[in-house]
């Protein structure tokens, strides 16, 4: 008798999109200035390590970004967009309440008839979407999917708050995820822990023709801080483990891009080399969702990352939740 041969899924493409305004911290700081708050390059970079961020355009939402990110992925792939039978967006800044910004992506791209649906986990949503495709390609449900992190933060900041304004970047970025005979994605794993809602949020929702509530991001930075950074370390551990392989298997390692002393903290526990960790929050602030396949293409583009690289995949963020996907690219 033979053995069913097991199904697998391989990312085959990247790609990525930034907004063309670009925003130093000296020029967001006299942008604020004006409106009597301050704050300095130096106190930025130094809590966060973040130069700089990218602003949409008033009129360009999560979708514009999106499907320019999906495009690049799909050319990097060699996949036609009418052969894809699974987009997911993973977004906190929709373009609509409803429909999802997956079925806006799926117009843009001049097709239609494949499932299309967003994931919200805020800055984890990426490590979500790609871990519920891959889970859809291994049972048959989908053969090559578009998995995508598009946001427009810069829409729910308070720029009133220096606290989080200066945090805080728009982008997308996208993979394009084919079944495969080998394994490509290793081991994944989701957590969440509601108890956490408060320390980071934006509580406002639509009701009766009205926003109730404030509808700007709200964040307890020190709490999220504490928890970010235990939860990043037990959750590689465990995937890790999960996959049979060590800290020292790791090529590269993408947290989520939140803050240059989480991602520094990070790697530390985890003994790896600083040269392993991928860092852009520098040049794009925390886009959230969006930030790890930000990372990832930019490293495959840069030459950096190379198909056999064993890449690690980390996200934090509101819910609280957490999770990790550990690859072969
Ligand atoms: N410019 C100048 N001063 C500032 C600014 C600013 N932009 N923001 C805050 N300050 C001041 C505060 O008012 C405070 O002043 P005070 O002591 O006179 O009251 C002082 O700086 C220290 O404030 P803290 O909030 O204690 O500063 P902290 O060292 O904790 O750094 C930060 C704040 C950067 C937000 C940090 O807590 C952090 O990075 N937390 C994690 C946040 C994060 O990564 N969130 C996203 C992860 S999850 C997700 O991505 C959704």
């Amino acid at each position: 008798m033979t053995s069913p041969t097991l199904r697998h899924s391989r990312i085959t493409g990247t790609g990525s999109f930034l907004p063309p305004n670009r925003l130093t911290n000296d020029a967001l700081a006299a942008q604020l200035a004006a409106d009597g708050i301050e704050t300095s390059d130096q106190w930025i970079v130094e809590r966060t390590g973040i130069r700089a961020r990218h602003f949409a355009a008033p009129d360009v939402t999560s979708s514009d970004l999106a499907v320019e990110a999906a495009r690049h992925a799909l050319a990097a792939a060699d996949v036609d967009a009418a052969n894809i039978d699974l987009i997911i967006v993973a977004t906190s800044t929709p373009d609509m309440v409803f429909p999802s910004t997956a079925c806006l992506v799926q117009r843009k791209l001049g097709v239609a008839g494949c499932a299309a649906f967003d994931v919200q986990a805020v800055c984890s949503g990426f490590v979500y979407a790609l871990t519920v495709a891959d889970s859809m390609i291994r049972t048959g449900a989908a053969s090559k999917a578009l998995v995508i992190g598009a946001e427009v933060f810069s829409r729910i900041l308070d720029f009133k708050d220096r606290g989080t304004c200066v945090l805080f970047g728009d982008g997308a970025g996208a993979v394009v995820l084919e079944a495969s005979a080998t394994p490509g994605i290793l081991a994944s794993e989701l957590h969440a822990d509601g108890r956490h809602v408060e320390i980071l949020c934006v509580p406002g929702n639509v009701s009766g023709g009205q926003v109730l509530g404030d509808p700007l991001l709200k964040m307890d930075g020190p709490a999220v801080f504490k928890l970010a950074v235990g939860m990043l370390y037990d959750v590689a551990k465990s995937v890790l483990e999960k996959a049979g392989r060590s800290d020292a298997d790791i090529d590269w390692l993408i947290p989520h891009q939140a803050n240059i002393r989480i991602l520094l903290s990070t790697a530390k526990r985890l003994k790896l080399p600083l040269d392993k960790l991928i860092v852009t929050v520098d040049q794009h602030g925390n886009t959230s969702a969006a930030s790890i396949p930000l990372a990832l293409d930019e490293s495959v583009r840069s030459g950096k990352i190379v198909r056999g690289d064993t890449v690690l995949l980390e996200g934090v963020g509101g819910g609280f939740t957490w999770g990790a996907v550990l690859l072969d690219l």
